[in-house]
């Protein structure tokens, strides 16, 4: 059963609100008192060397038809420039517990099995160098996760050299013989991952001793450029292995090593472990439950943040969400080990809440990196051949780019209720920000898949006289682009009505807007 949501009020909803019903949703931003800085990173990607993502979705070979800069995808690499994509985590996920980098650098490169992933072969042919070369197509910066599971400490202060050193030791030599004389920037290092499981299922007391090494001794070697190092966090509500890395961490002393962050994975999986609801030609009993369960991320966070106020009162360690999103049943047909599902107008704004989620919490949640980037998970794009698709996600992502670096304003209002059967949802949710060129940018999301929504915005101070912005909305709330209709679900011009300093707006069912105020 797809969820009713007709043409008329689609329509209905895209349009000005030239009549406002009697119950529209007061929302009053304050732009007395400003919040933090809703950190860029947190619009952060995660490329793991998986199923199709890196090959044949990034990387194609350069004598590949389907046309390439280098053996990376054009496509691919323009339809990222537009999401403005802060950092690309790489190579994994449970995939860099397994890496070694010299496997993936120089003229001959060595074939591995992928045991992480499906027992496929890797070639390597995507390495270190090509990972930069990507990261420079798009305008983004680098993310490695060292392998602190099955490598050594040694072999991944080399991998450092290699990537970042500025004097010509023998490894910057050999990155310089490879193509790249000037040192890398290796902005952020998370220091495995998932130790609690795929990493080597550590107790916590054997993965802050591990780590502490990594962290000492993998270094960046070029002065001009700081990098962030991450240590491994929690995968569930439980704060024994927050506490170990953060006791750990207040413990250090002198010379011997320091954190910037420590990460926390949380997927959406509603109706628990293995993911089997469907990514697609789902009812309104999925909706709810995807939408119900995916809400959780806030109590999360603050669960987690209140163990690190504990020991980082003054919030230097930020808590760096570098998985996270929907995860279904494969996608029928396909390989389970690619991790291949569809992605649906529910997507886009399961995306929403979570972007809204941290940035309330941009104090502490300086990033997060959403799993996956190309044709795994809750993917930006999809790809098959020299197709490519822009999904509902993708849309959310490049939507909320004026939010990145913006400064957080308090929202008031009454968010209401959605109720699905025995599940009650806030039936809309907001956020405002103040961008970096000074205007004022509000999202709206309206989980009721069933009403649109009157809005009456008030921004005390603003003086807008227009509020114009994009919408996205569906057919269904399963809705999603596919090759042989790629634009069921994307964003369309909308605008509110704006008198006496008063936005009036009328919103869709099951959407998503970002309006920005301007005089
Ligand atoms: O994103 C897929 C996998 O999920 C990652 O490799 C792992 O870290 C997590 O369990």
């Amino acid at each position: 059963m797809r969820a009713a949501m007709s043409g008329i009020l689609l329509a209905l909803g895209l349009s000005c609100a030239a009549a406002q019903a009697q119950d529209a949703i007061a929302v009053q931003v304050d732009t007395s008192q400003p919040g933090a800085r809703i950190d860029r990173h947190i619009f952060g990607q995660f490329a793991e060397q998986l199923g199709t993502q890196i090959y044949n979705g990034i990387w194609v070979g350069r004598h590949s038809k389907i046309p390439n800069v280098r053996g990376i995808r054009k496509d691919v690499v323009a339809a990222l420039r537009e999401l403005h994509v802060p950092d690309v985590r790489w190579p994994g996920g449970c995939y860099a517990d397994q890496y070694h980098w010299r496997d993936g650098v120089g003229k001959t490169r060595t074939t591995r099995v992928n045991t992480s992933w499906g027992d496929v072969l890797d070639s390597n042919a995507f390495g270190t160098d090509e990972y930069f070369d990507f990261l420079h197509q798009i305008g983004s910066q680098a993310y490695v996760s060292v392998n602190l599971g099955s490598g050594t400490v040694e072999e991944a202060a080399d991998w450092l050299e290699y990537m970042t050193a500025d004097k010509p030791t023998t490894l910057a030599k050999e990155r310089a013989a490879n193509g790249h004389p000037a040192p890398y920037k290796v902005a952020y290092l998370g220091l495995g991952n998932e130790s609690w499981d795929c990493g080597g299922l550590m107790t916590p007391t054997e993965y802050t001793a591990r780590m502490r090494r990594f962290a000492r001794f993998v270094n960046n070697f070029n002065p001009a450029e700081k990098m962030q190092k991450i240590a491994v966090g929690p995968g569930t509500a439980d704060t024994d292995w927050t506490d170990a890395v953060m006791s750990t961490w207040k413990k250090r002393h002198g010379w011997s090593f320091d954190l910037d962050g420590m990460s926390l994975h949380s997927y959406t999986v509603a109706g628990g472990w293995p993911p089997h609801m469907p990514s697609m030609d789902f009812g309104e009993q999925d909706y709810a439950s995807v939408l119900q369960e995916t809400l959780k991320m806030n109590g999360l966070i603050d669960k987690q943040s209140a163990v690190m106020d504990q020991y980082d009162p003054d919030k230097k360690i930020a808590l760096v969400v570098d998985e996270w999103g929907g995860w279904y049943a494969p996608t029928p047909g396909s390989n389970p080990h690619f991790l291949q599902q569809q992605n649906s107008q529910r997507d886009a704004i399961l995306a929403a809440l979570n972007l809204n989620i941290f940035a309330r919490h941009a104090d502490r949640v300086r990033m997060a990196n959403i799993a996956q980037m190309v044709n795994v998970l809750q993917a930006m794009l999809m790809t098959d051949g020299p197709k490519m698709i822009r999904t509902p996600t993708y849309y959310v992502f490049k939507m909320y780019v004026p939010f990145q670096d913006a400064t957080f304003l308090p929202v008031t209002y009454d968010a209401g209720t959605y109720t699905y059967k025995d599940i009650t949802l806030p039936r809309v949710d907001a956020i405002a920000a103040k961008a970096k060129d000074g205007k004022i940018v509000v999202s709206l999301t309206n989980l009721d898949p069933n009403r649109p929504a009157d809005f009456a915005i008030t921004v005390p101070g603003a003086a807008a006289t227009v509020a114009n912005g994009q919408v996205l909305a569906a057919p269904a709330v399963d809705a999603v682009n596919t090759f042989a209709a790629p634009n069921t679900v994307s964003p369309k011009p909308v605008s509110a009505q704006v008198s006496d300093g008063k936005l009036s707006i009328t919103l869709p069912p099951a959407s998503v807007t970002v309006l920005t105020l301007d005089r």
